[in-house]
């Protein structure tokens, strides 16, 4: 049975991989590291994985070497996934983002190079390219990051390439376009709006809604994440490859489906001067992971904003209580929320919950 060491695995994308891969494939055993951020949330978990002998959970952060080599040593493969994600927040403070974005991820490779792992997977990021200057973009795009967020993943995916080059460590690098799915944090476009709308809440639209983005459900990005553990060492070690639909759909027109959707009139919509750092075209070539993943999205984006919308209606109790950055939580805050609303939180220990 192989461990999968999954940092930041109590977000969006890490905790949709950690339910589906428990449920589905028995032959994994998970760690998920995470630091409970205002982004990390244990309700993400499936309540049964909590009674999961192959799912361990440990609170801790990857900035914290002594801890990171603790973890790594039980693990045969490193999902890293932790960070701060958020464009608008790095836009406003940007340290924390050099901290864990890029200090965080070396940490944990200097500890692979300590205590070698069968591989490591950095899941980067589409934002490393900036606006398209062709499309579709292909993993030669040119990186020309456009917010601090971006800046940053694009140093840790040239960081985690040079332990590649440098120290032959068996890295791959994934670069997820906008994924969308359950638990993503309403601080993100898709759960911002469809929340928003439930309540009757403006829609904070910027621009003229004409960027555009690549859009891939969290069950294709489990899938994309499966083959690259999976894959063949030789074919995928160094290797860059995105992980994108290949189809585009603007921003404006999401806006116009969740409205639809939800039954809800155009004059929620409230229009904004562009954002800052705006990436205005964005969509994958998805040759290279056809060819060394033998992987393709399968999810069409009307079907997948269907379940996800009906997600987020159907889990009110989820996202009306989040917190946003750069409030942290603190084990007393924990705590008296365990203690006052004792069906929403399911425990809370300091270094393993089972
Ligand atoms: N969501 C997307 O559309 C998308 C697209 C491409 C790439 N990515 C990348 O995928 C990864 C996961 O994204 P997400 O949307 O699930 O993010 P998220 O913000 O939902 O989750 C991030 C998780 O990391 C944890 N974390 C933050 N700092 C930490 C630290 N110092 N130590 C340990 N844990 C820490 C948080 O508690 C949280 O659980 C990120 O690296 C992100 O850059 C996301």
């Amino acid at each position: 049975m192989k461990t999968i060491l999954v940092t930041g695995g109590a977000g969006f994308i890490g905790s949709n991989f950690v339910n589906c891969i428990l449920e589905q494939r028995p032959e994994y055993r998970i760690i998920v590291l995470d630091a409970l951020t205002y982004a990390g949330n244990l309700h993400n978990f499936n309540k049964e994985n909590w009674s999961n002998p192959r799912f361990s959970f440990r609170q801790g952060n990857i900035k914290d070497r002594e801890t990171v080599e603790e973890n790594i040593r039980d693990a045969d493969v490193v999902l890293h996934l932790a960070a701060q994600t958020h464009v608008d927040n790095s836009i406003l403070w940007c340290d924390e983002f050099i901290n864990t974005n890029i200090k965080g991820t070396q940490v944990l490779l200097d500890a692979c190079k300590k205590y070698p792992v069968e591989r490591f997977i950095y899941v980067s990021s589409s934002e490393v390219y900036g606006s398209a200057q062709s499309v579709p973009m292909t993993e030669e795009h040119p990186m020309n990051p456009r917010s601090p967020y971006a800046g940053t993943k694009t140093g840790a995916d040239r960081l985690a390439y040079s332990y590649f080059v440098t120290y032959q460590l068996p890295v791959i690098i994934l670069r997820p376009f906008n994924n969308y799915g359950p638990n993503q944090h309403t601080e993100k476009l898709i759960p911002c709006f469809v929340s928003k709308a439930l309540d009757d809440q403006s829609l904070p639209l910027h621009g003229d809604g004409s960027a555009s983005r690549d859009w891939l459900h969290t069950k294709d990005t489990y899938r994309a994440f499966i083959r690259a553990i999976e894959a063949d060492l030789d074919k995928v070690a160094g290797q860059v490859i995105n992980i994108g639909s290949g189809v585009e759909t603007s921003v404006a027109e999401i806006t116009q489906r969740i409205l639809h959707h939800l039954g809800k009139p155009a004059s929620l919509i409230q229009p904004l001067p562009d954002r800052r750092g705006q990436v205005r075209r964005h969509f994958a070539s998805t040759q290279k992971a056809k060819s060394l993943l033998d992987w393709q999205a399968e999810i069409p984006f009307e079907q997948g904003l269907e379940m996800t919308i009906q997600w987020y209606v159907q889990n009110r109790d989820w996202w009306s209580n989040l917190k946003s950055f750069p409030r942290e939580r603190s084990l007393d805050e924990e705590i008296a929320r365990a203690i006052t609303e004792p069906k929403r939180v399911l425990g809370f220990v300091r270094t393993e919950l089972r």
